[in-house]
C-alpha cells in the first residue's frame, strides 16, 4: 500500500508555476524525480503536517470546526453523533446537505469515469459498469487535495472566506513545516501554502491507519478467527444473488490479485431512498439533491440518466455509523435492512402517501427519474410477494455487518 502511494504521489502534473493560478490545489508534483527514500520520507512528513492541520479548528472561520469534527476518529472517520447532517459555517449553525462518510478505505477510489471496465483479474473487462468512483457521494473530485478545499471554503462548513484568505491561515500556522517537508519542492508565490498544505491532508487520508484491515472478518479471510454461526449464515444471506444480494455491489472477496475486498463496487446507483424530511434543505419543497445530475456536482445538469444516482458506499466500519445513506434519512442497520427488504413489497412503510392514499414511492426524486431506480434483488419483488429477506434473516446480516469494524483482536 505505501508503494501505491509513492506511485500516486509520482504521477506527473502540471508544473507549478503553470498551474498557480488555476483552480484545483492539486497541481504540486513535490515527489517527481525524487529517489525513492526521499518522496518516502517528504510522504510521511507531509502526512504529519496533514495530521495536524486535520484536526486543527482553527483552519474554519468559527475557530471551532476541524475536519475531524465530521470526521471522527472513534467513529471511524464518520459522523460523530446521530444527526443526518452536521452544523458548521462561521456561526457554527448552517445545516450541511448530505451524511459525513467515513474516511476510512477511500484509498483505492478510482477515479471518477462514466464507463466503469473492472481490470481485475476475475472482472469482465468488455461489461460497462457505468458511472463509477470519485471522491463524495456523487464523486465530484478524484484527489483528496482538490476535496480538502471543499469544506475549507464551504459556507455551511469550515466556511474560509476565499482561497487567499485561507492561504494565509495556512502559510502563518503551517509554511515552514510544509517548507520544511517539502524542501526545494515548496511551492512560490500566491496561494502556495494552500497547494502544499491540500497536498498534505491528502497525504495524511492515504496513511495506513485509514484501511488498517484488522476487522474480524479480516482475521476469518486469513484463516484467523472463525464466524459465528449467525455471522456466518449472515455472510451467506450477503452473497446470494437470489437473497441479500448485497456483495453484487459491495464486494465483500478478495480481488483477483489478492487485495482484501473494500465492501463497495464504487458504482453509482439509484436506490430510492426516501426523503429526509427533517432536512432544513428539504423544507423548499422544490429542492431535490439528486447526487451525480446535481445541485452539489454542476457537470451533467443535463443528463437526466444521472439523476438520483449516489457512490455505493464502503460497508468496512458501517456499525459504527448512526446515520446511514446519503440524506441520514435512516437512523438504525435495522431499518436500512428493512428498506432493502420490503422497499418494493410493503412500500407503505417508508413513503408517505398523497391526497389520494397512493404511496408515493420514491419521493425524493421527481417522477421523471424513477426509471433511474435500481430494480434487482433484492429490489425484484412486488407489492403481495413475501419480503427478500425475513426478520431472522435481516439479524443475521447485522451479525455479519458487524464483524467488518476494525480493532478486533485476536484472542
Ligand atoms: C461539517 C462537516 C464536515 C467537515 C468539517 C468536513 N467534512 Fe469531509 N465530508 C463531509 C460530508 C457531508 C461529505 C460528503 C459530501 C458530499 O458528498 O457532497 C464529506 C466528504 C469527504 C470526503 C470524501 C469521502 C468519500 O466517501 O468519498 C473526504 C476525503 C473528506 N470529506 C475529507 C475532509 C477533510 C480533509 C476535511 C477538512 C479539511 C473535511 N472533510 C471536513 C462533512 C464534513
Ligand atoms: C445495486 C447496488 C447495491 C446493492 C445490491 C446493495 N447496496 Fe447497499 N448501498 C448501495 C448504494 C448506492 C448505497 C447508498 C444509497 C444512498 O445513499 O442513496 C448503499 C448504502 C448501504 C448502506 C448504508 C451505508 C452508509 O454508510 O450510509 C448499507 C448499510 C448497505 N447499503 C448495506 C447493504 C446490504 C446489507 C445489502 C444487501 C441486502 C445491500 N446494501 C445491497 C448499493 C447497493
Amino acid at each position: 500500500m505505501r508503494l501505491l502511494l509513492i506511485a500516486m504521489l509520482a504521477v506527473a502534473a502540471p508544473a507549478w508555476a503553470a498551474a498557480a493560478g488555476a483552480d484545483g490545489a492539486c497541481a504540486l508534483a513535490p515527489t517527481a524525480g525524487l529517489p525513492r527514500a526521499e518522496a518516502y520520507r517528504q510522504a510521511r512528513d507531509l502526512a504529519a503536517v496533514g495530521r495536524r492541520m486535520f484536526f486543527d479548528p482553527v483552519l474554519s472561520a468559527s475557530g471551532a470546526m476541524a475536519c475531524a469534527s465530521c470526521h471522527s476518529p472513534a467513529h471511524a472517520y464518520g459522523p460523530p453523533d446521530g444527526r443526518a447532517v452536521q452544523l458548521g459555517g462561521s456561526d457554527m449553525r448552517k445545516p450541511g446537505l448530505r451524511a459525513v462518510p467515513t474516511l476510512t478505505y477511500k484509498q483505492a477510489t478510482p477515479q471518477f469515469t462514466e464507463h466503469f471496465h473492472n481490470s481485475d483479474d476475475d472482472g469482465d473487462e468488455s461489461v460497462d459498469g457505468g458511472p463509477t468512483g470519485g471522491l463524495g457521494w456523487d464523486g465530484r473530485v478524484d484527489r483528496g487535495c482538490d476535496q480538502a478545499l471543499i469544506p475549507l471554503l464551504s459556507p455551511f462548513e469550515m466556511a474560509n472566506a476565499d482561497r487567499a484568505a485561507l492561504d494565509a491561515v495556512i502559510a502563518a500556522r503551517y509554511g515552514a513545516d510544509l517548507r520544511a517537508a517539502l524542501g526545494e519542492a515548496m511551492p512560490q508565490g500566491p496561494l502556495a501554502a494552500l497547494a502544499a498544505g491540500a497536498r498534505a491532508i491528502e497525504t495524511f487520508e492515504q496513511e495506513p491507519e485509514f484501511y488498517p484491515y484488522d476487522s474480524k472478518y479480516d482475521a476469518f479471510l486469513a484463516g484467523k478467527a472463525s464466524l459465528t454461526p449467525q455471522e456466518a449464515r449472515g455472510l451467506v444471506l450477503f452473497e446470494d444473488p437470489a437473497k441479500g444480494n448485497c456483495s453484487h455491489c459491495h464486494i465483500s472477496q478478495r480481488g483477483g490479485d489478492g487485495t482484501p475486498p473494500q465492501f463497495t463496487d464504487y458504482g453509482m446507483i439509484a436506490l430510492g431512498a426516501p426523503r429526509n424530511r427533517a432536512l432544513p434543505a428539504n423544507a423548499d419543497p422544490t429542492f431535490y439533491d439528486l447526487g451525480l445530475c446535481g445541485p452539489e456536482r454542476t457537470d451533467f445538469r443535463d443528463r437526466p440518466a444521472y439523476c438520483g444516482l449516489f457512490k455505493t458506499p464502503t460497508l468496512r466500519n458501517v456499525a459504527t455509523r448512526q446515520v446511514f445513506f446519503h440524506n441520514g434519512v435512516f437512523r438504525t442497520l435495522k431499518e436500512v435492512m428493512d428498506f432493502y427488504a420490503r422497499r418494493d413489497t410493503n412500500p407503505e412503510l417508508f413513503y408517505p402517501r398523497g391526497a389520494d392514499g397512493k404511496v408515493l414511492k420514491y419521493d425524493d426524486l421527481p417522477p421523471q427519474y424513477h426509471d433511474n431506480v435500481n430494480v434487482e434483488p433484492p429490489f425484484d419483488r412486488h407489492p403481495g410477494d413475501p419480503p427478500a429477506l425475513t426478520d431472522a434473516e435481516i439479524d443475521d446480516i447485522i451479525a455479519f455487518l458487524k464483524t467488518l469494524t476494525d480493532g478486533y483482536r485476536l484472542r
